[in-house]
Parts: C-alpha cells; sequence; structure tokens
C-alpha cells in the first residue's frame, strides 16, 4: 500500500529547501535545490532504486526490471519552483513516483521493464529565463547557447554548474536513445479548477498547451522627473505600460489564449528619474501552436508600433518556444483504465501549464494524470492538496505502471 501521509510529509520537508524565509523560492542549480536534490537522492535509495545526481543537476534513479538493462518506463516531474511558490508543483509527482517505486520494492516485484524517475533539476526557467532545462539534456535537445544565459547577478550557467560540482561539457552524455524510454508518465496538481468543479480527485491528460516566450527591451531617455516637460520625453516605462495593455488585448481576442507580461524591470528605477530603459517579459500559450503564433506575431507588431509613437528604440527576443505536445492515445487509454480500475470516473482535459513531458516528447510518448488542487490555484504559496487526493493520484500511477502495456 502507499502511504499518502509520507507523501505530504515529504512535500513539507522539500519545502523547507527555501531561499524565501517563511516561504518557498528553489530555483535551479541554488544551494537549496542541491540539498533538496540529496534529499530526494536519498528517498529513491530507500526506495531500492540507483539513484545519482546526473550532469544538469536531476535526481536520476533506475529500479530495475526482471532482467537488468531492459528499457525503461520513466517517470518524473520537477524538483525546482518558482519565486513564493506552493510545495506540490512538481514535487508531487517526483515523491508520489518514488512511493511507488517502494510498494513495488517492497513486494519485491519486477516489471518485464526497468522504472526510472527523474526529480527534473529546471523546469520552470526562473533563474536563467528559459524552462525545461532538465528534461531537454535527458532528451537529448538541450541547447548548448543556453549556457552563457545568465541569471540576474550575471552569472552564467555554465559557471553556476560548475559550482554545483557539475561538469557542463559532460551534459550530452546523459541524452537518451529514443529505444530505451518506453513511455514517460507525470503526475502533477492540475494548476486549474476543472477537476474541483466536478468533484474528481483525478484528470487524464490529452496535451499540454504550446508556449512562447519573448523579452522585450525598450530604451528611450532618461533625465530628470522635474525639469523634462512632458511633450519631450522619451519614458520607455510608459510606453512598457502600453505594450503590457497590448499584450491584454491581444490574448483577449481569443478565449483559448492566454498572454502574460509576468516581469517587468525600470532602469536606472528612481522616484525622480524619467525611466531611460525598460525590460519586460511575454508569455504566451495556446492549444493550437497556429492560433499561438498569430497572437506572438500581434504582439510583436503593437510593441514595435508603441515604440514607433514613442519614438523608443525596442528589441525583441524570442527566449524559447515549444509547440503543443499531445499525449499518447494508447497511453491516455491506459491511464484512463487506472482511473476506472481505482474507481473514478474517467475526466480528460488539457493543460494550460507547461510540464517536463514537452521535452521528453522528443524521444518518447508521454501521458500525465492530474490531481486536483484546492481553488485551482499554483504558482502561489496557498497551493494546496488534500492528503485523500494524493491517496488517488498515486493509487492511478501505481495502478498505471503496474498494467503497463509495452504495445497497443
Ligand atoms: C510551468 O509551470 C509553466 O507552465 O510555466
Ligand atoms: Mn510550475
Ligand atoms: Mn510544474
Amino acid at each position: 500500500m502507499l502511504d499518502p501521509a509520507r507523501i505530504m510529509e515529504r512535500c513539507d520537508a522539500l519545502a523547507r529547501h527555501s531561499e524565501l524565509p517563511g516561504g518557498l523560492t528553489r530555483v535551479f542549480l541554488s544551494p537549496e535545490a542541491r540539498a533538496a536534490t540529496d534529499k530526494v537522492l536519498g528517498w529513491m535509495r530507500e526506495a531500492g532504486m540507483q539513484a545519482r545526481l546526473d550532469a544538469i543537476g536531476n535526481a536520476a534513479a533506475r529500479y530495475e526490471g526482471e532482467r537488468p538493462g531492459l528499457p525503461c518506463l520513466m517517470l518524473g516531474s520537477h524538483l525546482d519552483t518558482v519565486r513564493d511558490a506552493g510545495r506540490y508543483d512538481g514535487m508531487l509527482g517526483v515523491i508520489s513516483a518514488i512511493e511507488c517505486v517502494d510498494v513495488l520494492n517492497r513486494k519485491k516485484k519486477r516489471l518485464p521493464f526497468a522504472i526510472e524517475i527523474i526529480g527534473f533539476g529546471d523546469e520552470e526557467g526562473v533563474r536563467f529565463g528559459t524552462t525545461l532545462l532538465g528534461s531537454r539534456a535527458v532528451a537529448g535537445i538541450f541547447d548548448e547557447k543556453s549556457l552563457e544565459s545568465k541569471d540576474q547577478t550575471g552569472k552564467t550557467m555554465r559557471a553556476a554548474l560548475s559550482e554545483f560540482g557539475l561538469e557542463p561539457q559532460r551534459i550530452p552524455s546523459i541524452a537518451r536513445r529514443k529505444g530505451d524510454v518506453l513511455a514517460y508518465a507525470e503526475l502533477h496538481i492540475e494548476q486549474g479548477p476543472v477537476l474541483e468543479a466536478e468533484g474528481l480527485p483525478v484528470g487524464v491528460v490529452t496535451a499540454i498547451n504550446g508556449f512562447s516566450r519573448l523579452r522585450v527591451t525598450l530604451r528611450g531617455t532618461a533625465g530628470h522627473a522635474g525639469t523634462v516637460p512632458m511633450n519631450l520625453r522619451r519614458d520607455a516605462l510608459a510606453g512598457a505600460a502600453e505594450c503590457v495593455l497590448a499584450t491584454e488585448r491581444v490574448a483577449k481576442g481569443h478565449p483559448e489564449l492566454v498572454g502574460t507580461v509576468g516581469r517587468i524591470e525600470a532602469r536606472p528605477g528612481a522616484i525622480n528619474v524619467i525611466p531611460g530603459e525598460v525590460a519586460f517579459t511575454v508569455d504566451v500559450r495556446a492549444p493550437q501552436d497556429p492560433l499561438r503564433k498569430h497572437a506572438v506575431a500581434a504582439i510583436r507588431s503593437q510593441i514595435e508600433q508603441v515604440s514607433k509613437n514613442r519614438k523608443l528604440d525596442c528589441e525583441i527576443e524570442l527566449l524559447q518556444e515549444f509547440g503543443m505536445t499531445a499525449c499518447s492515445p494508447r497511453l491516455m487509454e491506459q491511464m484512463d483504465n487506472a482511473v476506472a480500475r481505482q474507481g473514478f470516473r474517467v475526466r480528460r482535459l488539457p493543460s494550460g501549464a507547461g510540464h517536463d513531458g514537452m521535452a521528453l516528447g522528443a524521444i518518447t510518448e508521454i501521458c500525465m494524470v492530474f490531481v486536483r488542487c484546492k481553488g485551482g490555484i499554483s504558482h502561489s504559496p496557498l497551493e494546496s492538496i488534500s492528503q485523500a487526493d494524493a491517496a488517488a493520484g498515486g493509487a492511478v500511477l501505481l495502478d498505471f505502471i503496474e498494467h503497463f502495456q509495452l504495445s497497443a
């Protein structure tokens, strides 16, 4: 039997590794990430797995099948968080997967395939601006150029990896080959209100929406807030304000589209200085790639128009883009069956949030099970799940693993 109380305790235990006093922030390659990852490696070993820190800082573990060296069913999620985060986004999937293997190990049960669990070091992309670093490395689609990207303090990812005790040149060695991974399955909190509204503890994911992330820099002229008349200003922040509203307007133009300016920085940043330079991010998501691409083009063109009207210089950089990732029909069916066998109504739903499966989709078929979260809230300290729902999610995942079919 799974131990749902231990799942909840372990989520609490990881939440204590935080750079934010009284809250939870744990970014990629931080000392707090190292401590949390070491804890997870210990739990993996207790569950009878061979576990190691891999070259990009993922906690990676393997439970052999009926004989050593068989291809694996890969399970996982991420161990990094957004700023001022909740304690279940990512961590619940890793901890639940370990709990499932622990049950198999205690039963001394070996399956006709190996099981691997990966606690990915970066999914949120908070520190270096690009997401899914851990899972992209495993999928062999890590972009070496991102090693030169810098965090807010100007430190490169390459330097941060070295400080963490890792060798960046070894990253390509953790890429998995297609035949090695039979499928990837992830348990995650829903991060939306659908399951709660329908009174269901779990749901089966159909697809993960695609995303585009931009960084925009507007440059005007800094000057004295008291002396420069309004009609002679090139205020970069006032221009950015128009761009934020333009983003919102475009996103509101279609019910399946979302657009967010999540970060903005004005320089020099003083009460009595006209902002000379502003940098902000834009995040656009949609279930259909053409819809998202069309929206990004519209936002770009409106930002350019605002800049032209206000005589600002404008630079728009595409930080990252990922297409919609469909879950495998045969795996969804197997997950549906696991849900039904555990006594729950089968409900399929798409994911508006990004997940590690987007990267793993490059080498294998993927599927996901969602667990209800309170009020549909995530990326917030208010994120909450019940122990009963953790138990339901874990039971479905274990059932899926035990019935996993290698072929249709
Ligand atoms: C990750 O949670 C994302 O969807 O940005
Ligand atoms: Mn998240
Ligand atoms: Mn997540």
